[in-house]
């Protein structure tokens, strides 16, 4: 994008501020837990690997403003991580930075913050280029919502397969599309993919049908906030629908993720979809769209099956089905693996 959206500086975490893009650049400063709650929890960044960056940075100053204690300091991290409930990247971060506060005091919390922000920026580059393999000179990929840059440190996830082909050489077209109620797509992932030369088409979401029945898209990659050891993917609302399309339409569906984004544990029915506040579908950019009186439900994310998933992008290669046995064969195995990143 020209400049990087997140920098360490002078012992704060600069984030841009992605509630005014694309229209102004503005910039937020996490300096403590609070504010990094306040930035996750309104948006200020969203994706899932940043809010796990930022959340673990948040949590490091804080535990090195004095020294807090373990009872102050686990009661931070578990207010940090509930900020928003889904992206199984922010509890994990913030996790692992509570066990280097434990294990070796604020040192080690701000040492795992960075560890966990430079594991992301490297990760993200690897699934450019495992991902970069599915693509082909003059292909058009759709994608959903932003899992661009703007949603971790560098390159992004869905969008890193593009950026790696076209620094290959590669002529490849994005389609975006507009990703209500939030608008990440128009106003996010257009943003970068317009700024970094892509030719780019912008969609409503309700258009998905009619592109991939014109034959206009080659091939979808979205990201995830939460792929469970099955292959069963959260991500953004509407990407079950771009799912079932796909299908229909023998489009693959590809899935970027990194591992700190797999979640071995749960059960599709143990995962919270959080719900936001009814005004995001009420109001387009600050104005009213509905009569007083309507109902309004807003759950941010949904599921989709691990039959309607083609193959998971990760920064340790591509795993294709059956996803419990090659997510695993990824992971290798080690503890490390499946419980840290
Ligand atoms: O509500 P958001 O904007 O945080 O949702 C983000 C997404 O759903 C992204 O697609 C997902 O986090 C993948 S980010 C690399």
């Amino acid at each position: 994008m020209g400049f990087r959206h997140i920098e360490l500086e002078d012992g704060r975490l600069r984030v841009l501020d992605q509630r005014y893009l694309p229209t102004r650049i503005r910039w937020y400063y996490v300096v403590d837990a609070e504010s990094a709650h306040y930035a996750i929890r309104n948006m200020v960044v969203r994706g899932a690997p940043l809010i796990g960056v930022v959340g673990a940075f948040g949590l490091a100053f804080e535990l090195s403003k004095g020294d807090p204690g373990p009872e102050a300091a686990r009661a931070a991290a578990e207010r940090l991580a509930s900020a928003r409930p889904t992206a199984v990247n922010l509890p994990r971060a913030v996790g692992r930075v509570l066990e280097a506060y434990l294990e070796r005091g604020a040192r080690g919390a701000l040492e795992e913050a960075r560890s966990i922000m430079e594991y992301e920026r490297e990760a993200a580059r690897m699934i450019g280029v495992h991902g970069a393999r599915l693509l082909e000179d003059g292909d058009t990929v759709l994608t959903h919502c932003n899992a661009g840059a703007l949603a971790t440190v560098e390159y992004g996830t869905a969008l890193a397969p593009l950026r790696v082909a076209a620094e290959e050489g590669k002529r490849i077209r994005a389609i975006a599309t507009e990703t209500r109620p939030v608008l990440q797509g128009a106003r996010l992932t257009a943003f970068e993919l317009v700024k970094d030369g892509f030719d780019t088409t912008l969609i409503s979401d309700t258009m998905v049908g009619y592109v991939m029945s014109r034959g206009l898209v080659d091939k979808v990659i979205v990201g995830a906030d939460r792929v469970l050891a099955d292959g069963y993917v959260f991500n953004k609302i509407g990407t079950y629908q771009v799912a079932i399309l796909a299908r229909v339409h023998r489009i693959p569906f590809y899935v970027a993720m990194p591992t700190s984004t797999l979640d071995v544990r749960s059960r599709p029915e143990d995962v919270v979809i959080e719900e936001r506040d009814p005004r995001e579908v009420l109001y387009v950019r600050g104005r009213r769209i509905a009569p007083r009186g309507v109902r309004v439900l807003n759950p941010a994310f949904d599921g989709t099956p691990p039959e309607y998933v083609s193959a998971i992008i990760t920064e340790r290669g591509i795993a294709e089905p059956p996803y419990r046995e090659s997510l695993a064969r990824l992971l290798g195995g080690s503890d490390r693996a499946r419980s840290a990143v």
